[in-house]
């Protein structure tokens, strides 16, 4: 792939002292790699105010990822929240994440449920899955494929299984595909190379500046 989209996913990490660091180490990168590749930030909720204002203020070609939201509309969900407030900071959300599955006990039902929530307010889902036969439900465009025992473990998939598996999602509809799972800058041309990989979503790796700034040359 010769535009490849890069996900940073800093899950549930960082502060807003930390992120600025972290913002200011980003900033270094060679501006032209911001034009050749689609880089999004998936942030805690309460970083999408820094990001947005940063991204804002300093025009940054950066788009910004929730790493969550309410399967609930508007109304009364104490502690929720919901897609409409989150599409004032961000474009994307990730919805489908192994974490959340497991930890959260979030069913298929109410992934769709989030979904249909994203769609409603124009959020583009960044739908994860872990298994190649895992539901994708319909408004999804953007697959990641996650499979459980590479997340966090060092231990990526094979670009060549992960590649089958890209394919085998794009042949059940016309998706875009990323690739996560232990993704750094040492092995993430593998996976980019492939043609049906669109892009990679990355964790661990992401939350050092420039760590993700390498991977993004190497992408
Ligand atoms: P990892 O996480 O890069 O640390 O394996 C990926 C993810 O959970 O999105």
């Amino acid at each position: 792939m010769d535009r490849v989209i890069l996900v940073a996913n800093l899950k549930s990490h960082k502060t807003e002292s930390e992120a600025k660091i972290w913002l200011e180490e980003l900033k270094k990168l060679d501006k032209s790699f911001f034009f050749r590749h689609e880089i999004i930030v998936s942030v805690p909720f309460t970083l999408l105010d820094f990001f947005k204002r940063s991204i804002h203020e300093e025009k940054l070609k950066i788009s910004l990822a929730a790493e969550n939201i309410s399967e609930f509309d508007e109304g009364p969900y104490t502690g929720e929240v919901n897609a409409k407030q989150i599409k004032e900071f961000a474009d994307f959300v990730l919805i489908g994440h192994s974490e959340r599955r497991t930890n959260f006990n979030e069913s298929n039902e109410v992934l769709l449920k989030k979904v249909q929530m994203a769609n409603k307010y124009n959020l583009v889902p960044i739908f994860i899955i872990q298994n190649p036969t895992d539901l994708i439900p319909q408004g999804v465009e953007l697959v990641a494929y996650e499979p459980i025992s590479a997340i966090g473990s060092g231990n990526p998939e094979s670009s060549e299984k992960a590649e089958e598996i890209a394919l085998e999602i794009k042949q059940k509809g016309n998706y875009s595909v990323l690739y996560g799972g232990s993704v750094n800058a040492g092995n993430v041309k593998e996976f980019t190379v492939k043609e049906n990989i669109d892009g990679v979503l990355v964790g661990s790796a992401s939350l050092d500046a420039q760590e993700f700034i390498k991977i993004i040359q190497n992408a």
